[in-house]
């Protein structure tokens, strides 16, 4: 007999028990049907099937209907889903759901000089709560309404409140964010429908090495594309030498290869951590149903790969990609012959990859030998701790007063400079310069908005070192810094405890639980931010007749052609607002200009958002003609949106982005690719189209376009769509689209 474990501290009324039942139940079923050894991504896929009878189950080929134990939302993201939640009607949530105040927060940083109390992540959040507070409020009264838990801003990153409060061994969970699969260190899986990579890990890290050079190292292996439609299991005997939390940091990370998630088998040092973070019960439950939480003896993956940690050094990848990955012994070499600056500007450690007590207290052990010789970093150095108990316990056990002694700004939990809140003011926009983060991401301009900073992703240990020694070239390992005495000194490897020795600090109390449906939702009708929801027309059942072109786009088109980011981003909760950067980053065929189109009702050119309106204010439907992998980039759901806001009925092109074919269809619009690429020519942009065959979309058969000239000449041609059966019926709970959609870019 097991006792009962909740689901987290926030939700004592809900089991882990009755869920691990449900996947014993069900991999009785798959086991029955596919008679092999299992992977343990296998299990937990597997074990949450809507019906493992009847589901067609072919690894990385079937799409999959799964029942999810969790869904988690940060702000950013939460603004449009929740707002489409409402649209819906439905009463309360079907799935425990929680909203996460991270990404709206902006980190201020200085130089040395001017480095004063006055910095720092009480006053960033302060600003924050003034600048944010119509979509807080937004955000908390609807939570609270319709049953989802929300954290407020100050509580900490998404991603790292998930690993200490809700993720739990063999559990499903879906989030709005790329790296949710950071829950894959407590065992559990996030999205799809994928292969399964194998990572084999033995040996034992040493010295300056630790998990986030694991990751650095299969990014740098893999690329940025290798993780792509596949989770990553890792298994061998290395495990057990591994932290919970870095586990998290390496699963954290598989968003960087493109992996749809990545995971590890349940072990001893999860046990340790759940327990650690008051979940007792739920530690010895995953215990005692283990076997169902590890790879089956015998499984096969579709492919492997080995890392011998023992034989790892410090990994540095950068700059601009993350699979870039320069070992520490030759960096200083690399960025010689690149050209790279030496000169580091600023260092920043933390966020939801790297912010455990272990990441910290390695970066503080480094910090401390620096002080104890009378150094001071160099640089910047800003901490941005990944919870609210993450800054009250490091706050309580003295590594905060460490980090200040040496010069660091600790900044408010949250995203802040990972997501480009970052008010940086030492380094003006366009000047070349290193900054060193344990962050996940580095693509240009990400963190500082400036594209020539060159930015690396490493250890927070590792970005400690080189804040201190302000200098890209310096190896810790090899080379002396100067004491103030004048004596040198060599730095000793980190050390970290895995876990507090005095147990966690929870800090301030920053969950809100929901409250019921009795709740008002705050939402200004004058709001610039927000705007409620109103259900799209529906279809009228009848083929499309005479849609005008509004733009036939020539060449790429990307999701941010299509509804660009920067400071549109804060349209997000308002889709009439945000509508007004539809496709204005798209270069019309017709003159090879962008957002300058003719309105073929008044003859006049205008802006492309403008043009729509004036067609949807007159009952006008009309198309958007497009070139090769039109939509690709991201899953940005804006783009797919905006369009049906403003009144299109289909996009035709000559081929797709995935995700971004997926969304279009989500939101009621017909994406069609020409049969023969080369129909691209024949449509003129002042062509009116219509759409023959509607009435009796079958999955697999082509439509007819008929265009019609200006002089009243008129061609036709065949075009394919993707629709399935389910799609076609309008399956209206979307488990067949899988869950791409909600991966946003952040
Ligand atoms: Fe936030 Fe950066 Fe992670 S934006 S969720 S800290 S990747």
């Amino acid at each position: 007999g097991v006792d009962k474990a909740p689901m987290s501290r926030v939700e004592p009324d809900q089991y882990i028990n009755d869920r691990y039942q449900a996947i014993e139940d069900r991999l009785k079923v798959v086991r029955k049907r596919l008679n092999r050894p299992l992977t343990y991504a296998e299990k937990v896929v597997y074990g949450h099937l809507d019906d493992p009878e009847g589901q067609e189950i072919k690894r990385g080929v079937s799409y999959l209907n799964l029942r999810p134990d969790r869904v988690a939302m940060q702000d950013a993201t939460a603004q449009m889903a929740v707002l489409q939640f409402i649209a819906s009607g439905l009463p309360q949530t079907a799935v425990p759901s929680t909203i996460h105040c991270d990404h709206l927060i902006e980190g201020t940083t200085a130089p040395q000089a001017d480095r004063a109390n006055a910095f720092g992540g009480k006053a960033d959040l302060e600003l924050a709560n003034k600048q944010n507070k119509e979509v807080y409020d937004f955000l908390s009264t609807a939570g609270s309404k319709y049953g989802i838990g929300f954290w407020k801003p100050g509580s900490g990153i998404i991603h790292q409140i998930v690993l200490e409060n809700y993720a739990f061994p063999g559990g499903l969970m879906i989030g709005t964010d790329s790296h949710t699969p950071n829950a894959g260190g407590l065992g559990m899986c996030a999205i799809g429908a994928p292969k399964v990579i194998g990572v084999k890990l033995t040996g034992k890290l040493s010295a300056w090495a630790s998990p986030k050079d694991v990751i650095c190292k299969v990014a740098g292996i893999l690329t940025v594309k290798g993780g792509t439609g596949a989770i990553v299991e890792y298994f061998g005997p290395g495990l057990d030498n591994i932290s919970c939390t870095g586990m998290g940091t390496i699963c954290n990370m598989g968003a960087e290869i493109g992996a749809t998630t990545s995971m590890f088998p349940f072990n001893r040092r999860m046990y340790d951590y759940l327990v650690a973070t008051a979940r007792e019960p739920a530690a010895k439950l995953a215990e005692a149903f283990s076997e169902h939480l590890r790879a089956d003896e015998g499984c096969e993956y579709d492919q492997v790969i080995e890392i011998n940690m023992s034989e790892l050094e410090p990994q540095i990848n950068g700059p601009f990609t993350p699979d870039l990955a320069n070992p520490l012994s030759q960096l200083a070499d690399n960025a010689r012959r690149e050209g790279w600056p030496l000169e580091v500007s600023a260092g920043l450690i933390g966020s939801c990859t790297n912010s455990s007590y272990e990441d910290m207290m390695r970066a503080a052990s480094v910090a401390k030998q620096a002080l104890a010789a009378g150094i001071k970093a160099k640089v910047p150095f800003a901490i941005s701790p990944g919870s609210e108990q993450i800054r009250a316990t490091i706050e309580r056990d003295g590594l905060i007063e460490i980090f200040e002694k040496v010069g660091g700004t600790v900044l408010a939990n949250a995203c802040g400079p990972c997501i480009g809140q970052w008010k940086r003011t030492e380094v003006a926009k366009g000047v070349p310069n290193t900054i060193v983060t344990s962050f996940n991401r580095n693509f240009a301009a990400r963190n500082d908005a400036n594209p020539a900073t060159h930015a690396f992703v490493t250890s927070p240990e590792m970005v400690t070192a080189f804040a201190i020694a302000g200098d890209l070239s310096f190896n810790p390992e090899r080379d002396t810094l100067v004491g103030a005495d004048g004596k040198e000194i060599l730095l000793q490897p980190p050390h970290g405890d895995e876990l507090p020795p005095r147990g966690f600090d929870p800090g301030e109390e920053t969950y809100q639980a929901p409250g019921g449906h009795a709740a008002t939702v705050k939402v200004d009708p004058a709001s610039q931010r927000l705007q409620l929801l109103t259900p799209f027309q529906p279809w009228d059942g009848r083929d499309l007749e005479e849609a005008l072109v509004l733009i036939k786009a020539k060449g790429k088109c990307t999701t941010d052609h299509i509804s660009m980011a920067g400071p549109w981003l804060k349209y997000r909760g308002h889709l009439d607002n945000i509508s007004n950067n539809m496709l204005i980053g798209a270069v019309n065929a017709e003159n090879g200009k962008v957002n300058s189109v003719k309105n073929q009702l008044s003859g006049e050119y205008g802006g492309v958002p403008d043009v729509a309106r004036a067609y949807k204010a007159a009952g006008q439907p009309w198309v958007v003609i497009g070139d090769e992998n039109y939509g690709e980039g991201s899953s940005r759901e804006h783009a797919a949106l905006e369009p049906r806001h403003l009144g299109a009925r289909a996009v035709l092109v000559k081929s797709f982005a995935r995700i971004h074919e997926t969304n279009l269809k989500k939101q009621g619009l017909l994406p069609l690719t020409f049969a023969n690429p080369a129909d691209y020519d024949k449509v003129g942009p002042f062509d009116r189209i219509s759409i023959k065959g509607l009435t009796s979309l079958t999955p697999g058969k082509p439509l007819t376009v008929v265009g019609k000239r200006p002089d009243g000449t008129t061609y036709d041609f065949p075009v394919n769509h993707t629709f399935n059966d389910n799609q076609i019926v309008g399956d209206s709970d979307m488990e067949d689209y899988g869950f791409e959609y909600s991966d946003e870019e952040l």
